[in-house]
């Protein structure tokens, strides 16, 4: 009998961007019947072998009732302990303090007054994908309305130095396949004053990259240390992406580690990525 793979996304996404087309075909040669369910339909998940979060886009602004559907599902991937977990870039601070070379991260929780840094920065919500919320500001100006607003809406403000590397350079992923590192890409945000979410999002630009030494060890080093902070084994994430940007002193830092449902760059990667997401599936179910 053929297993079944769901991958799940959102109303407003049903089947997703086309990035996992090759995804598809490789679960397929690999005996999955496989389909797309949106995470709040009534397709029946708990009967799926494999549920695979891929474009749940729409968790931000819903996120105890996604939480508590992913708590509901018996074989979702990436497991709703570690959804939980990075659905809050409040793990940020968690890397930060245990030892790893993340973008310096402050928190600003409802009720709390901010500081901001001296030079140009970032006041981001905790909650949030596609860079909604996110807002650059110049050094001196006064992001405190920005903030207000985040809090109004029940967001905890997360505020980091501005990297320009970003500017330059774009934004390395490092994307990891049952702990194992697949391929790489870039993405170049040709960015204006702001980070307004919907003008940041239509400018992002995705090129294969073959990520340099240090960026992997980073990235090596991430996984480890959010492994261990989760009590799990790296191999037990079916994927992750390590997204890295160079400090003022060119050295790589952690900006995001999505393990919750980020683009994965197959239509940047090799013929064999696709293929090897399947096998890391395969390897999931075992
Ligand atoms: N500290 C920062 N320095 C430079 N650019 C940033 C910084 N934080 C966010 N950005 C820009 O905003 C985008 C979205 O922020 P990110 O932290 O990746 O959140 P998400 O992708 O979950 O919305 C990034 O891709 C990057 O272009
Ligand atoms: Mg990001």
């Amino acid at each position: 009998m053929s297993r079944t793979a769901v991958l799940v996304s959102c109303a407003e996404l049903p089947s997703g961007d086309g990035d996992e087309d090759a995804v598809v075909s490789a679960l397929s040669a690999l005996g999955f019947s496989v389909s797309w369910a949106p995470w709040d339909s009534d397709y029946d998940f708990a009967a799926a072998d494999a549920v695979i979060l891929r474009a749940t886009w729409d968790y931000a602004s819903r996120r105890t009732e996604f939480l508590s559907w992913c708590e509901s599902v018996p074989s979702l991937f990436n497991p709703a302990d570690v959804v939980r977990w990075n659905t809050d870039k409040s793990y940020l601070v968690e890397l930060l303090d245990a030892g790893l070379a993340v973008v310096p991260t402050s928190l600003v929780p409802p009720g709390s007054p901010a500081a901001f840094p001296t030079s140009d920065y970032v006041v981001k919500p905790s909650v949030g994908a596609g860079s909604r919320g996110a807002a650059r500001f110049a050094a001196g100006a006064d992001a405190a309305s920005h903030v207000a607003a985040l809090h109004a809406e029940g967001h905890t403000a997360l505020v980091q130095p501005y990297q320009s590397s970003v500017d330059s350079e774009g934004e390395l992923s490092l994307v990891y396949l049952g702990g194992v590192f697949s391929h790489g890409f870039t993405k170049s945000a040709i960015l204006g004053s702001t980070l307004d979410a919907s003008g940041l999002y239509l400018s992002e630009e995705l090129a294969p990259a073959s990520p340099p030494a240090d960026a992997v060890a980073l990235a090596e080093d991430a996984l480890d240390a959010a492994s261990a902070l989760l009590g799990i084994l790296r191999a037990e994430l079916l994927y992750a992406r390590v997204d890295v940007v160079r400090g003022a002193d060119g050295k790589p830092l952690l900006l995001e580690l999505e393990l919750t449902e980020p683009s994965l760059g197959f239509r940047q990667a090799d013929e064999g990525a696709a293929m090897r997401f399947a096998s890391a599936v395969r390897q999931q179910l075992a």
